[in-house]
């Protein structure tokens, strides 16, 4: 099995697992723990591949370097396991009745809801011929993984039962995000150069 596999795999080992330990839990908090686990998993790696890069940059580790060649495919199984999140809330939640989403108190519900629609758009192109047939507009459908990673933590804050209780937590992923919108966005130091600096001089006429 290639690399590729690999991942796949181990995404689908990690969604088994869940799996089995939700069940180990009484059976009145089975669902919540489901929904929550994976809603937290499907954060944590998200946060994970967005930070690949900057990770690898700093600590030129194999394995983040690895990574970082993967980061297509991890980006995949971020959004598989948004998907598992996505369709145990619709069928032990919402019992596939999509007008409760429309509801004024479901609003940081929807916030979700975008993020998922980004994501799953993220996963439909990441392939190389989606980067060939889209051209410029690729780069900017992958820029709005950063519009999600600003949307699911506060999703998170304001659904979440079980790991948003916790503010250590909380504080963590709402640092973590904020500070990979930042490095991505931060102004840039673009003083143009003194000609003291070796700016090229104009050579026109005198
Ligand atoms: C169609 C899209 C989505 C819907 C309808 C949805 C719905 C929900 C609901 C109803 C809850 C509350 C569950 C409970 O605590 O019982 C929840 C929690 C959560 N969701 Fe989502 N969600 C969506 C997308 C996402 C995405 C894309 C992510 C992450 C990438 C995510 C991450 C989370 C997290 C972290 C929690 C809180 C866990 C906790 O502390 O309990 N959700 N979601």
């Amino acid at each position: 099995m290639d690399a590729k596999g690999k991942i796949y795999a181990a995404a689908f080992g990690i969604i088994l697992l869940m799996f089995a330990a939700g069940m180990l839990a009484p059976q009145e908090q089975q669902v919540t723990l489901l929904i929550s686990g994976f809603g937290l998993l499907a954060l944590v790696s998200l946060i994970f591949v967005v930070a690949l890069p900057i990770i690898a940059r700093i600590s030129r580790h194999p394995f983040a370097l690895k990574a970082l060649s993967l980061q297509r495919q991890i980006g995949i199984c971020v959004f598989l396991f948004a998907l598992v999140h996505v369709l145990l809330v619709l069928h032990f939640a919402l019992w596939w009745d999509l007008s409760l989403l429309l509801v004024p108190e479901a609003v940081f519900v929807l916030f979700g809801v975008v993020a998922f629609a980004i994501l799953a758009a993220m996963a439909v192109t990441s392939n190389d011929f989606s980067v060939k047939a889209m051209g410029r507009n690729w780069k900017r459908v992958q820029m709005l993984v950063y519009m999600a990673i600003l949307l699911v933590p506060l999703h998170f804050i304001n659904v979440g039962q079980v790991f948003a209780s916790n503010g250590w937590l909380v504080g963590a992923v709402v640092l973590a995000c904020i500070a990979l919108v930042y490095f991505r966005f931060r102004p840039k130091k673009s003083l143009p150069a003194l000609p003291s600096e070796g700016a090229p001089q104009t050579a026109g006429p005198k």
